[in-house]
């Protein structure tokens, strides 16, 4: 036993089992207790090969990502991987759960690999803002070819067991034990007794290799990295594979990767990643808490939202009724499900069995009492309190004991929603982000008497789905939309100084952000957040005048751009901007130049404010919750790592002077900072709840 390695003997093969929970993840003890295991495999005569399980849920994870802001420890992967590469016996990886990262690459220096059906392969590095820096780039592409390699390193995406067999990325698939299927595997290898061909000596498929496709391939993969740097580093390491030496293009390999990890877009994304996981965690939720069981769910209202939601489900496997009031409603709910599924079958997303099996898991219905059978409802009809309220005093009366009752409210006050049943305890808020089958936040609004496992359930549910769950807490658009109204009033004023939508938007777009407010707005329906405004007694000159025209976005083919027929593509509107010029006139508001630095900082800033307030309430546990709101609800660049990191990056007192010098300048007490963002610009540490 050498720590969480540890080998044992089947006849002539040892059998190298790695236990390190959870992922075991490649951490120093898991590298350095790989070596000396096969230092003592290969110095033993009678062990005729090697085969490296892992115990547990999962095959390697990758390198141990915590590991990556400590000096180096060796022995590095790259070394254990050279000398299984190296090894005169055979070695084979058996792979179950995901192989990832690093804990792929191990395997693509084996000699063999096998994997049970259910595994899954990938390089996922490009997520972390790095590329796969123990010989990734230049193994994959000699065993799956050049393009298929890059396709798979530049998005980072998971290659299924069948597929990564097709590929030549595994050599068999092991029905039952997986390791009795590796050895059996492995002693039929010996008993062939071929020649061993290391993966760095494989170039039958670069050698050959359609390098203009393959350019033509990166640029079209890379476009979007919306000022990312990894992607076009992966594509560039990829491309080595074809025309360096080994040798030389996995030292590249390894100088990009240090470039990258160094770089603050990875500590960025890595950012990200661990805020991702510590948002699913609830400070007071005891431990061992269970969820309820969910079998069956039901949505109300077969709107977008709620189409969408259903969609949630189905792709999770879940069977789901979607109700609404009238056969019409509900015939459109699925005719714009059904549009949605073709478009990911079209582009390969899905395949059309797949899309088959997902419609077949969502039941349309116009029976109210259909809720009967439901774990979970969740309601996605308009933003109207009274609506609400009804609404759930029926479903009191309608659902089973037990079952979760959630709104898809997104400003609206949960408590008061829990308030119309007999039972609170039962009632959440599950705020998912437009469109709902895309997007990855869903915000779980926790109110006061929401139980422990309630939440539990809420936040197993979102993880099934694939969703970045956050707990938050109730207030006037919990976290994410109460910080975005705050960027709303910017826009509203900067509109009405003379900056227009085209403007507003480059400011963000430029920043990273795939879309600016305006053409946000556009696609989310802007008579939603008339309606917000109205439900609040608020007003927005320009936003309610482009509403009061039936201007409603992208839904209309106007809002504050115009929409060609059947495009999503912003163009500029002069009449939206003339009417913008007339509202400002009669404001007396007097149209000046506004510099893109200053349209960024007012859009962004005031977010920045409202965050500190919202930490300070407890609205969210963690400034790196915010983050993750950001980041996976409304696209803040994740290279920058979300709006508090950012904060920080830029430094906390340097926002605070803007704000002031904005305030006093156009004399909007919204502008100010808050008491909490000035607590936080004084001591240098993000407010928490006293
Ligand atoms: N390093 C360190 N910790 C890791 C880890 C890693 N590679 N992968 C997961 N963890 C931790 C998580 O932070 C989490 O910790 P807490 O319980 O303390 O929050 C725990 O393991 C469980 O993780 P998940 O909640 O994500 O578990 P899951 O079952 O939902 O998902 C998974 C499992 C698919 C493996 C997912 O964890 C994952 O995607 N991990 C990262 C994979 C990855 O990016 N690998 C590449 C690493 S970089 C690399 O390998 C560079 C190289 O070239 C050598």
């Amino acid at each position: 036993m050498t720590g969480p390695v540890s080998m044992r003997r089947d006849g002539e093969i040892a059998v190298i089992e790695i236990d390190s929970p959870p992922v075991n993840a490649l951490s120093h003890p898991v590298r350095a207790g790989i070596a000396v295991c096969m230092a003592e495999a290969l110095a033993d005569d009678s062990v005729k090969g090697v085969a490296l399980t892992c115990l547990g849920r999962t095959f390697c994870a990758g390198a141990d990502i915590t590991e990556f802001d400590k000096p180096p420890m060796a022995p590095m992967l790259t070394e254990v991987i050279n000398t299984i590469e190296a090894s005169p016996k055979p070695v084979v990886a058996a792979l179950h759960g995901t192989a990832l990262g690093g804990g792929f690459e191990l395997p693509l220096g084996c000699h063999f690999r096998v994997a049970a059906p259910s595994a899954a392969v990938g390089l996922p590095e490009v997520k972390l803002g790095i590329l796969p820096g123990a010989g990734g780039t230049q193994r994959l592409p000699r065993l799956i070819g050049l393009e298929a390699a890059l396709q798979r390193i530049v998005t980072g995406a998971q290659i299924p067991a069948q597929e990564a067999l097709a590929l030549g990325a595994v050599d068999e698939i092991i029905e039952g034990d997986l390791t009795a299927g590796a050895l059996a595997f492995l002693r039929s290898a010996l008993a062939e007794n071929h020649p061993l061909r290391p993966t760095r000596d494989r170039n039958d498929k670069t050698s050959n290799a359609n390098l203009a496709a393959f350019d033509a391939l990166s640029t079209k993969l890379t476009a979007k990295s919306r000022g990312l740097k990894a992607p076009a580093m992966c594509a560039e390491s990829v491309r080595n594979a074809a025309t360096m030496p080994f040798d030389d293009a996995l030292q590249r390999e390894r100088q990009i990767f240090e470039t990258l990890r160094d770089g603050d877009q990875s500590k960025a994304q890595r950012h990200i990643f661990f805020a991702e996981r510590a948002a699913q965690k609830i400070e007071d939720m005891p431990r061992g808490t269970k969820g309820r069981p969910i079998t069956q769910a039901a949505v109300l209202g077969a709107g977008a939202m709620g189409g969408g939601i259903a969609m949630c489900f189905a792709d999770a496997g879940l069977p789901v009724t979607l109700i609404d009031q009238s056969e019409e409603a509900v015939g459109a709910g699925v005719d714009l499900i059904r549009a949605n599924y073709q478009r990911s079958a079209t582009s390969g997303r899905v395949s059309e069995a797949e899309m088959a099996q997902r419609l077949a898991l969502i039941t349309p219905s116009t029976t109210f009492a259909d809720v009967a059978t439901a774990d979970i409802v969740i309601e996605a009809v308009f933003e109207d309190m009274a609506l609400k309220k009804r609404l759930f005093a029926d479903l009191d009366a309608a659902c089973k004991p037990g079952a979760i009752l959630a709104t898809n409210t997104s400003t609206l006050d949960v408590d008061a929603i829990a308030a119309a049943t007999q039972r609170p305890q039962d009632v959440l808020g599950l705020h998912f982000f437009s469109p709902a089958n895309v997007m990855r936040l869903l915000e779980i609004v926790r109110a006061q008497h929401t139980t422990h496992d309630v939440l539990k359930t809420a936040i197993d549910l979102g993880r099934k789905m694939g969703k970045a769950p956050v707990t938050v807490g109730v207030c006037h658009g919990f976290v994410g939309n109460r910080m975005l109204h705050a960027r709303g009033r910017q826009v509203e004023q900067l509109l009405l100084e003379g900056a227009t939508p085209t403007h507003l938007d480059a400011a963000l777009t430029n920043f990273g952000f795939p879309m600016g407010p305006c053409a946000m707005s556009d696609l989310a329906g802007l008579d939603v957040s008339w309606r917000v405004r109205r439900e609040a007694g608020l007003t927005a000159a320009v936003a309610d005048a482009i509403c009061e025209r039936g201007w409603f976005g992208q839904k209309t083919s106007r809002g504050y751009f115009r929409y060609e027929q059947g495009s999503r593509r912003p163009v500029a509107d002069p009449e939206v901007e003339a009417l913008i010029s007339t509202i400002a006139q009669t404001q007396n508001a007097a149209p000046r130049a506004i510099s893109e630095r200053e349209v960024f900082e007012r859009l962004v800033f005031p977010m920045i404010n409202e965050a500190a307030d919202i930490l300070a309430e407890g609205v969210a546990a963690r400034a790196s919750d915010i983050d993750v709101v950001w980041v996976f609800g409304y696209g803040w660049p994740i290279g920058t790592g979300g709006p508090m990191r950012y904060a920080e990056t830029l430094g906390v007192k340097a926002i605070f002077s803007s704000l002031m010098r904005y305030s006093d300048q156009t004399e909007d007490p919204s502008l100010a900072p808050g008491s909490a963002l000035t607590q936080w610009a004084t001591s240098g540490e993000p407010p928490s709840v006293a």
